[in-house]
């Protein structure tokens, strides 16, 4: 197997470079980029209190049309994370996902997509606290392919524990606390593994890095239930309802042992970044016989099919940018 970083050089289009000159929104205006600015004492800034989402829109070139993947639902979503900081959003799930397809629209994006969302307490103030400080929204846009491979990935146990809800909630997408994530995933990048896995603080699995975790054994389907310390991704509700209603297979969330892992019949993992990324290979031992399993197989192709509407089931899931 090549190392992680000959495969992530194989890994097209990270998005890495986002283009100042795209039009971005930020606090009630179109604006580029560039001019999208913040100062330096800002709040979120300095002590991470600021929420975030990632969407995708992929584009289908047959029918000229780019599909934002559960725009609500992520909208939705927003609004529980922003409770828990007492950060009030410009708008409601619906106005705000008009907002995406505008600027998607603006940015006359052709391609497949990923619209970053961000909620800040934007004060200019060093008090360390949540109320009576003043709310920044804005939100950009960049073209991404994939985020990690489809193809197979090693992932390693991260020796930082998963930040827990009575600490940090990892329920809410909350910026500071994904410092927990860039810890374990560069210990991960070192142990030659493109994903870590995090452990609970009483050692079961809660989930990866950016992405939630899936299992396969004995032909059920087995993911971390949300009490232990996920966040409750919209990729896995989506997999867990085509696993149930394509698949016919039967969906579990219980806690998941470290050492069930080693002997899975399948692993993936799932999100909007990630997708759905077949793990070949934990702690340095393959998965089963190291090779994609058909679960995990025929979920990246319905998963794929239908957000990109090659598959026109769960309509109720696309919203199409373009009339
Ligand atoms: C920590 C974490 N878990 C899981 C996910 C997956 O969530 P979703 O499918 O809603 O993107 C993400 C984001 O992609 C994440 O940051």
């Amino acid at each position: 197997m090549a190392s992680v970083k000959e495969r992530q050089a194989q890994t097209p289009a990270l998005g890495l470079e986002i283009s100042e000159e795209a039009w971005a929104y930020h606090d009630g205006d179109f604006v580029r980029l560039a001019d999208a600015k913040v100062s330096l004492a800002t709040h979120a800034l300095n002590y991470g209190t600021g929420i975030f989402e990632g969407i995708r829109a992929y584009w289908n070139a047959e029918q000229e049309q780019l599909y934002v993947f559960r725009l609500r639902e992520h909208f939705e979503r927003m609004e529980r994370s922003c409770r828990m900081l007492k950060i009030a959003l410009p708008g409601g799930p619906d106005e705000l996902a008009a907002l995406v397809t505008d600027l998607l629209r603006l940015n006359q994006m052709r391609t497949d997509t990923y619209v970053r969302p961000l909620a800040y307490k934007a004060a200019r103030s060093i008090k360390v606290a949540l109320s009576a400080l003043r709310d920044g929204f804005g939100m950009f846009t960049f073209p991404l392919g994939d985020y990690v491979p489809t193809t197979g990935i090693a992932a390693r146990t991260a020796s930082w524990r998963r930040i827990s809800d009575d600490a940090l909630p990892a329920r809410g997408k909350i910026t500071g606390a994904y410092v927990n994530t860039a810890l374990a995933v560069e210990e991960a990048h070192e142990a030659d593994a493109e994903e870590a896995i995090f452990l609970t603080r009483d050692g079961h699995v809660s989930e990866g890095g950016s992405a939630n975790l899936f299992m396969v054994r004995a032909g059920a389907l087995i993911t971390p239930p949300v009490y232990d310390d996920i966040l409750e991704g919209i990729t896995r509700d989506s997999l867990m309802r085509l696993a149930h209603d394509e698949l016919g297979l039967s969906v579990l969330e219980r806690s998941i042992d470290r050492t069930e892992l080693y002997v899975a019949d399948e692993l993936f993992f799932c999100g909007t970044g990630a997708q759905v990324a077949p793990c070949v290979r934990v702690d340095g031992r393959p998965v089963a016989d190291g090779a994609i399993g058909p679960v995990s197989r025929a979920l990246a192709t319905s998963y794929t099919a239908i957000a990109r509407g090659q598959d026109e089931r769960y309509p109720e899931w696309r919203t199409a940018v373009y009339a």
